[in-house]
């Protein structure tokens, strides 16, 4: 079988004003000189996605949102639709990052609900899933991802594109990593319960790694069994940084 080209999308978080764009119109730049054989992202946060929409064009490098409503419209202050998403240029959106679950009390059913409204507004869906140190010293790293795999995909995605992301949220923005081979442990357990959950569409979905991926690890981390990209944090805020775990893919 044809080794599926790996996704390797940037989560910009809340950083970049305007200047940053000049780092998505390097990327850009860099990937039209020399091109990758993989699929590339950039999920700035809300303000910058028009204006990076311009910036990126329709050169090789993909736009997404770091999280949306599941209302496609209404009295939600403060809160961004999946099709506002869309409207501004976006093709993919981040949902249920671990910042999100902790920091803003979102549940899987949150997700579940959200992830119907990016499929509604046509987006491809990058679900995050991840344990905290606790659970993972606890013995429960894989029984905790697999459930939040179940509980967070809903129906919809039997038919549609979507990818998954593991991201340890003890990893995230920290430097530490797990080994390689508890990547490759959480990674096929994820693989078991995305087929059980959305059948075929659950073989072609990549999963990728997520948590302190930089130009130094990401070679060995991509190539991990079931490693089908990665989504990239702090080290994705720099055009030449981001180019170098790109380039390792
Ligand atoms: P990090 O973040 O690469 O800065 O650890 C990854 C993420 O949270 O998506």
């Amino acid at each position: 079988m044809e080794t599926p080209v790996k996704l390797i999308v940037g989560n910009w978080k809340m950083n970049g004003l305007t200047p940053a764009l000049d780092e998505a119109g390097a990327l850009r730049q860099a990937l039209e000189a020399d091109p990758v054989n993989a699929r590339v992202g950039l999920c700035p946060p809300a303000t910058l996605i028009a204006p990076m929409a311009s910036t990126l064009g329709a050169g090789p490098v993909e736009l997404g949102g770091q999280d949306c409503h599941d209302k496609d419209s209404g009295a939600f202050t403060g809160s961004v639709s999946a099709p506002m998403l869309a409207d501004a240029g976006a093709r993919l959106v981040i949902l249920g990052h671990s910042e999100r679950r902790e920091g803003c009390g979102e549940t899987d059913a949150d997700v579940a609900a959200k992830v119907e409204a990016a499929l509604r507004a046509g987006l491809e869906p990058i679900v995050c899933v991840g344990e905290s140190l606790e659970t993972r010293e606890a013995g429960q790293a894989v029984a905790f991802v697999t459930a939040q795999v179940r509980a967070s995909l809903p129906d919809a995605l039997k038919e549609r594109t979507f990818a998954v992301a593991y991201e340890p949220i003890w990893a995230i923005g920290t430097g530490l990593t797990p080994t390689l081979d508890q990547i490759a442990e959480v990674h096929a357990a994820i693989r078991a319960a995305l087929v059980e959950r959305v059948g075929e569409a659950g073989h072609r979905a990549p999963i990728l790694y997520g948590g302190s991926m930089k130009p130094d690890n990401a070679a060995d981390i991509l190539a991990v069994p079931d490693v089908g990209g990665g989504l990239v944090g702090g080290a994705s805020l720099k055009a030449e940084d981001f180019i170098r775990i790109i380039r390792a893919a």
